[in-house]
């Protein structure tokens, strides 16, 4: 509990913390305070029209920022705390800065259920927001040993139980009685459709021209090369449920889930790029089916192996 009360004094005096959340870790501030908001976009290198995902204890406490429609109510009972992020319409002169939204008129908001997340969250009297904890365009980070590699001791790190989750949350939109998938995550199309009885929308917002939804993203240094193409350069391999059969030894080979479960592939897909990326420069990564949890570990896994000039658009 020190830890806790000594991140919860740094982020009531404006500095930053990173800490575990389910999904990956976050760097946050003090949503409403827009130095320490600032120091955010200066550490991670993020460029300043990229809006950060705001995090709450409670759902309760979003109403003095924010409006909760309908559909939002919905989706937040079935699931937060958790690994979902709703983009909500900002409520008018609220103390979120504004460097936040990135002068959207748009909030994201997030209830996590990470027991040092809630601990945290419940200690402070602000939301914190958070993007995750890693400089801008590289591998999302899912453990305290991959935020002090990218940020050293420059910022406080609360360490806590690994992330169950693995990969960023689904981010949604709802307008009236439809869902827009803005990025997928765990919690599933199939999951949210099952909920709302209708197809969700094909993403409509593509103009929010934001990192987490360019070309370029989680990128690694090295190339990867998607669904099993064939590659003789290759030095290393990335497997799902145990498909590459007779590779030369002494290869850098992970496999993501040998038992080919896609919740599992998640939880392992970015350690696994930052050990790669340490000793390959070329990675084959096996098809992943694409359903289920498995859309989200396509796109991120198709934003990573994506030319990195595409990340400066
Ligand atoms: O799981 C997560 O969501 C993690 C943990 C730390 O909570 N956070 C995270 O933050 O992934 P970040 O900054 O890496 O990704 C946030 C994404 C960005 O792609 C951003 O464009 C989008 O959320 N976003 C934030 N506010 C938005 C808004 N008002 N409208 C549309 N997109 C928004
Ligand atoms: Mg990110």
């Amino acid at each position: 509990m020190e830890n806790i009360k000594n991140a919860a004094n740094l982020i009531e005096k404006g500095e930053l913390v990173s800490f575990p959340t389910e999904t990956v870790y976050g760097l946050g501030a003090n949503a409403c305070d827009s130095d320490a908001v600032l120091k955010i976009y200066q550490m991670k290198k993020r460029p300043d029209f990229n809006p950060l995902i705001c995090h709450v204890a409670h759902q309760d406490a979003i109403a003095d920022y924010a409006v909760l429609k309908d559909l939002d109510m919905l989706l937040a009972q079935a699931f937060w705390p958790g690994p979902m992020t709703l983009i909500l319409d900002k409520k008018q002169n609220t103390k979120i800065s504004d460097l936040v939204t990135a002068g959207l008129n748009t909030v994201g908001f997030r209830v996590p259920e990470h027991p040092t997340a809630h601990q945290l969250l419940s200690a402070v009297n602000c939301p914190i927001a958070a993007p995750s904890a890693n400089v801008s365009g590289q591998i999302s980070p899912t453990s305290f040993e991959h935020v002090e590699a990218a940020f050293s001791d420059a910022v406080y790190i609360l360490n806590g139980e690994a992330p169950s989750v693995g990969i960023e949350s689904t981010i949604l939109r709802c307008h009236d009685q439809d869902v827009e998938i803005l990025r997928p995550g765990s919690i599933t199309k199939e999951m949210i459709e099952a909920l709302i009885g209708r197809p969700c929308l094909e993403r409509m917002s593509s103009n929010i021209n934001a990192p987490g939804q360019m070309t370029s993203h989680y990128a690694p240094k090295a190339k990867l090369i998607l669904n099993n193409a064939q590659n003789d350069s290759a030095d290393g391999f990335i497997d799902f449920g145990g498909q590459f059969k007779s590779l030369p030894e002494n290869i850098p080979y992970v496999d993501l889930s040998p038992e080919g479960d896609l919740s599992e592939a998640a939880k392992n897909l970015f350690a696994t790029l930052h050990k790669l990326d340490k000793c390959a420069s070329t990675i084959i990564v096996a098809k992943i089916p694409d359903h289920g949890i498995g859309i989200a570990l396509n796109d991120r896994l198709k934003r990573a192996a994506a030319p990195k000039d595409d990340h400066a658009r």
